[in-house]
């Protein structure tokens, strides 16, 4: 497993403090939650070009999997989302501002302010779990939230999660860079874990569930990435837009993928 660093000139927070700051900052610098929502509500259905969604919907449905958790729910897109495909979904996030905002603007909805390492939830709660880039957050690693995962989950239910992917591209790139820039300095701090697919598969099944697909996913935002870092083109520019899209579709995924998308289900166990 790699470790990236984030330059952090307060370091001075607790890692969940810093995990708090940093999202709920993050997500008002980039529109707002109303903002960001209503990107959502426009002509085209921008889901269905989602890889997640295309992988979630073939392993689940309203009547199979109704009870969902979306783990590091941001700004509520996703369970907005499946709520209104008739899944019933409950959305937490370590940012309190956010989640009191999705509050605010959607009473009927389930949205709490939580940490997805220790939640509030019976066992077995739900028929399926969906989490997009947070499990990579913490220093300790990934089990916490694995097996928490594990513990609300219903026998059968599944876990669906993304996280940052070491790609073979990567990690050829990374025999250029020096050591300065591979290593922690003293402004950086941790910031997410990186994985490779035997990795992941590892960290899933010994957290118990059975690992039912890894595929690496955006390779697209790959391409748009280093064409904005290597060479300062913005990322809305029509010449970085086209390249990642057609790079972005030839290119082989464990080459260029920038996250891994892993599904797992936690067995069934014959308890006579
Ligand atoms: C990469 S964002 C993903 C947001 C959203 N799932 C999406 O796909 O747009 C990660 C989110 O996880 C939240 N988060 C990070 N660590 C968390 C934790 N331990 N418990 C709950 N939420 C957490 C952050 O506040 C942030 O909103």
């Amino acid at each position: 497993m790699r470790k990236d660093y984030i330059s952090d000139t307060s370091i001075d927070d607790s890692e969940s403090g810093f995990i708090e700051r940093f999202w709920t900052d993050n997500w008002k610098n980039t529109g707002g939650v109303e903002n960001r929502l209503n990107r959502y509500i426009s002509s085209f259905d921008r889901f269905a070009l989602k890889s997640e969604w295309r992988l979630l919907r073939k392993y689940i449905s309203p009547t199979s999997h109704h009870r969902l958790l979306d783990g590091g729910c941001g700004t509520g897109e996703w369970c907005r989302h499946l709520n209104n495909q008739g899944y019933s979904v409950t959305g937490v996030d370590i940012s309190r501002e956010t989640i009191e905002k999705l509050q605010e603007l959607f009473p009927d909805d389930a949205f709490q302010a939580g940490d997805i390492r220790n939640m509030n939830f019976p066992d077995e709660s739900f028929d399926g779990y969906f989490s997009w880039g947070t499990f990579e957050h913490f220093e300790a690693g990934l089990q916490p939230c694995i097996s928490e995962a594990y513990r609300v989950l219903k026998p059968g239910g599944y876990l669906f999660m993304t996280v940052p992917f070491d790609s073979f591209g990567l990690s050829f790139a990374q025999i250029f860079k020096t050591p300065s820039q591979t290593s922690a300095r003293n402004s950086k701090r941790f910031y997410q874990w990186r994985l490779s697919r035997q990795e992941l598969a590892t960290e899933l099944t010994l957290g118990g569930l059975d690992v039912v697909k890894l595929q690496p996913i955006h390779r697209r935002q790959t391409i748009v990435r280093m064409l904005h870092h290597g060479f300062g083109l913005d990322y809305n520019g029509r010449f970085a837009r086209y390249t990642g899209l057609v790079l972005g579709s030839i290119l082989p995924r464990g080459l260029c993928g920038h996250m891994l998308m892993a599904v797992a289900r936690k067995p069934i166990l014959d308890k006579s």
